[in-house]
Formats: C-alpha cells, structure tokens, sequence
C-alpha cells in the first residue's frame, strides 16, 4: 500500500505504446519533428487559442524557465510559501531567472488569497531601487495541500496583481486532476482567468517524463527557445517528449488517468470524515489526501505496511491544530492506484 506521492507509479500503457510508436524510422531532431508540432497544435486545440509550447523533462525545468522568462535578475515572484518553486527546486527558479526572489506567503490549504496578495503588494515600494521589483505571481494548480482554485478564484488573484503589472504564472504539476476535479475546460482555469504561463504537468498523470511550458501570450515566448537549450532541455531526440503527450492527450486520456487518481482520493477522505478514527486537514479536491492521524492510528497503519509522508503543518487552519502525538500525513493516489489497496487502506483507517 504505497501512498508516498504519484510519481512512484510509473507511465500509462498508452504512453508506453505512443512511446514505442515513435521509436520507428528517423525523425527531425531538436523539436523539429513531427510529434512535437502536432502536440502543440493539440495544445492549441485543448485551451481554444494558439499557444507556444515548449517540452521538458521536468517540472522544475518547467517553473523555473516559465518564471524566468518572465521575471528580471531584480524581480519577484508572489507565491505560497509551502509551493514547490519554493520549497523543493533546490532554487532553481532563482537560478535561471539569475537572481530574482521568491516572496513567500501564507494560506491555508496551501492556498493564496487575493488580501494577501494585496497586502504583500501594498507593503513594497513600487520603482525603489532599494527593494525587488514583484514582477509575477505563481501558483499551484492542485496545490501542493491537495486543494483546487476555482476560476472565480484564479480571476480575484489575476485582479490583485494585474493592475500592478505582475504575471501570472500557474505550476499544473497536478492541472490534470484540478480540471478533472473543477469539471471546468482548461481555458477557463488558465488564460481566461488571466493566467499568462502555465506549467503543464505530464509526468504525475501518466507519462514517462514530459512537462509542457505553455505561453497563452506567445509574446513572453520570444526567449524561451534559448533559456531552454541553456538549461540543458532541448532533447535532440525530442520526439519522444512529443510521444508521451501525444499518448497523454489523444481521447482525454490524461483527464481520465486524472479522474481515477481522483476518485480514489474522494473513497479515502469520505471514508475517513465518515469515521471517528482520524480527520481530514483540509477539503480534499484532487488526488491528495491529506489526514491528521491519532498516535496509534499511525502505529497501525506502519505496522500494517502502508506507506506515506509526514506533512508540514505550516498550511493547517489554527483550529485544526494538531494536538499532542498526532502527526499530520499525506496519501497521493496516482492513475495506477489499485483500488483494492484503497479498500485495504479503508478498513484500517475508515
Ligand atoms: C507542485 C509541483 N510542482 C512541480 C513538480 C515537479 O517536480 P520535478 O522537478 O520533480 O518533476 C512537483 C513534483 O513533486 C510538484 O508537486
């Protein structure tokens, strides 16, 4: 019973056969080749507007490049403090944009507010050379706490940062179960709620490894096409990033690998928020599940065999404290979760 994140499944059969599809005959190199058009023009079709789509290997290659493309060495980038670009990049975003710093802020659920944001605004001095310039506003779509942005809510944050001329970028490490979950198009979670870069997450939904950096404005693009050969991630043989999109995106698949993943997680917390054994952190609207466990509960569940992360608490509501002992835990369900597990995993815990 292995809950410790969605990247210890590995890829979807379907990404597996588009893969091999691709293995035959010889092909452009660079990009150049016909995988890789065809999935931007997909991209094109997905969000109902012409992108330019760049394809890495990684979601921190993805965010860094998006945010340096669109931050200068003395800029900033808004965002939670518990997102990844903060906490697990190793600072690659300060890397590639040369400098630029991440002002980290607070929400619970690992979620921004449009006062917070307002207020972090309001606290810097617009054109001071003795303060970074907030340049662009990150956020994570599902979060990492496992909760979801609406477009309302997407559209209140676009209104507290547009009009101070800030970017707006989105991690969607996650965006296949956030748009499974909102039951939205993909447009209307991204640049019609004012979403500028979007980090378009492959790997977690069942590919091998592929992420897309998505320019709605192909504008901003102009210097990826360099910021991405400098970083190492213009594959020579980039038709297999081509493939595994291909295979991810042709009759939804990646929105139903998305929708699995999801229902599982809904079994789990609706099991537990029926139970009196444990509690739920937060809403649970992805694929995450994350659950304040009692000590004995958690003696249980590691004796039993399962397996999953201890969390920070720093994103906790105040009344939702843990109390002495308890320990706050993370269950992610992938596209090959086995919903027997899910079963097995209910009976201890429900
Ligand atoms: C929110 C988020 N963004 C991005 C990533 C991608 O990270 P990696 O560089 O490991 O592919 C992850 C993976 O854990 C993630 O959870």
């Amino acid at each position: 019973m292995n809950f410790i994140s969605d990247n210890t499944a590995g890829a979807s059969p379907r990404v597996m056969s588009a893969l091999a599809a691709a293995n035959e005959g010889p092909a452009a190199g660079y990009g150049a080749d016909d995988w890789s058009r065809r999935v931007e023009e997909r991209f094109g079709a997905l969000f109902e507007r012409e992108v330019a789509a760049f394809l890495v290997t990684t979601g921190t290659a993805a965010n860094a490049l998006a945010l340096a493309s669109l931050v200068r060495p003395w800029g900033a980038v808004l965002t939670h403090r518990e997102s990844h670009v903060v906490e697990d990049e190793c600072g690659a975003p300060e890397f590639f944009s040369d400098g630029a710093k991440l002002i980290e802020l607070p929400g619970t659920g690992a979620k921004l507010t449009a006062a917070t944001v307002t207020e972090a605004l309001d606290h810097r001095q617009p054109g001071s050379f003795h303060n970074v310039q907030p340049q662009a506003l990150s956020i994570t779509q599902a979060t990492a706490c496992g909760t979801v942005y609406t477009p309302a809510e997407v559209r209140a944050l676009r209104d507290a940062s547009q009009a101070r001329g800030l970017a707006f970028h989105m991690d969607g490490a996650r965006f296949a179960n956030a748009v499974a979950s909102l039951g939205c198009s993909p447009a209307e979670i991204t640049w019609k709620a004012g979403i500028d870069v979007l980090s378009f997450g492959g790997t977690k939904n069942g590919a091998w490894a592929a992420e897309a950096v998505i320019f709605f404005d192909k504008a901003m693009a102009e210097e990826m096409t360099w910021r991405r050969k400098r970083a190492g991630q213009t594959l020579s043989k980039g038709r297999f990033l081509g493939a595994q999109f291909e295979g991810l995106l042709a009759q939804d698949h990646w929105l139903d690998l998305a929708r699995h993943a999801n229902a599982q997680a809904r079994r789990l917390s609706e099991a537990v928020a029926a139970g009196d054994k444990a509690r739920l952190a937060w809403p649970v609207e992805a694929n995450e599940v994350f659950i304040i466990l009692p000590p004995a509960l958690h003696a249980t569940l590691q004796a039993a065999g399962v397996r999953y992360h201890p969390w920070s608490t720093r994103s906790l509501a105040p009344e939702n404290a843990l109390q002495p002992g308890e320990i706050l835990a993370r269950f992610v369900m992938s596209f090959a979760t086995d919903p027997a597990e899910v079963t097995r995993l209910i009976a201890l815990i429900g």
